[in-house]
């Protein structure tokens, strides 16, 4: 499965952090936001990647991540003009979605804890597939409804009044029809291309997968200075009570078998003396043991 992770948008609620770089460069704990999401595809498989963002964003992105061959991955990068909903992504990045499936995160999304999404992408055939997460305020997100038997039985785009405390967060699975679904959509009153109408199409045909993610799972979303700090606290408090990093792509890519111990050992040769490159040698010398 391919990925997409999109990094656009505006950033107006961070602003004016965001004057000079988008939300997802932004600095969450030790490293940049969008180090969180990649990882987290590339923990589930994916290593052909298409970042979307805004023109004055690219460059940045580029440099930041170069064309992913270091790490055993590929990245295509491809612009948003303006941000004109998440569902566009899918009609910029046809070409690179061709005749498969693909998965789409957002570049602000940061997830954690284990088997969160194994089950959803190793089960993943046709049709669509998300997630439900249970939060205390559903209105700001698209919310899923349940029936008594667990079924997902309708979806609102930001509510008054939710029908669940099941968010869908920003990461979702979609076999080769999004493209087709993306391209018959009408732009919402707020002018945008909505996910949530992308996600009701696949419900309407009942091709609608939910899964729960469970309690002790975790995901922030670090939209806002708040959250963007609290995110940074969280992360900072998990990685040195464990002396494990969260969100760091060089291990996850060396776990998932993308990255050889040598192409590890290459690029820790690059890095300054730091933090990170004494936990990447760690990682690697831990498989030596
Ligand atoms: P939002 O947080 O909803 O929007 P934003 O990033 O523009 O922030 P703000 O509301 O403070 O102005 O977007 C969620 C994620 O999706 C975020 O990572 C940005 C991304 N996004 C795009 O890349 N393009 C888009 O057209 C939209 C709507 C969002």
């Amino acid at each position: 499965m391919k990925g997409i992770i999109l990094a656009g948008g505006s950033g107006s609620r961070l602003y004016p952090l965001t004057k000079v770089a988008s939300k997802q460069l932004q600095p969450v704990y030790d490293k940049p936001m969008i180090y969180y999401p990649l990882t987290t595809l590339i923990e589930n498989g994916v290593n052909e990647f298409c970042l979307i963002s805004t023109p004055m964003d690219i460059p940045i992105f580029r440099q930041l991540l170069g064309n992913g061959n270091q790490w055993g991955t590929s990245f295509e990068y491809m612009e948003q003009q303006k941000p004109e909903g998440i569902a566009q992504a899918f009609l910029i990045a046809e070409r690179f979605i061709g005749k498969g499936s693909v998965a789409l995160i957002l570049g602000d999304n940061i997830f954690y804890g284990a088997d969160g999404f194994n089950l959803a992408f190793s089960e993943f055939g046709d049709g669509a597939s998300i997630f439900g997460y249970h939060v205390n305020d559903p209105e700001r997100y698209g919310v899923v409804e349940f029936d008594s038997r667990g079924k997902a039985i309708s979806i609102e785009e930001k509510p008054k009044s939710p029908k669940s405390n099941y968010a869908v967060p920003g990461l979702y699975l979609y076999d080769n029809k999004v493209v087709s679904i993306a391209k018959n959509l009408k732009p919402s009153s707020r002018g945008e291309l909505e996910i949530t109408d992308v996600n009701m199409t696949y419900l309407n045909n009942s091709e609608l997968k939910v899964y729960k993610l469970s309690r002790g799972f975790a995901w922030l979303d670090a939209g806002t200075s708040s959250s963007l700090h609290d995110a940074s606290a969280y992360v900072q408090t998990i990685e040195k009570r464990q002396g494990i990093k969260i969100g760091c792509p060089e291990e996850a890519a060396f776990r998932a078998g993308f990255l050889s111990s040598a192409g590890l050992e290459k690029i820790i040769g690059k890095l300054p003396n730091c933090e990170y490159r004494t936990y990447l040698e760690e990682v690697l010398n831990e498989t030596r043991r």
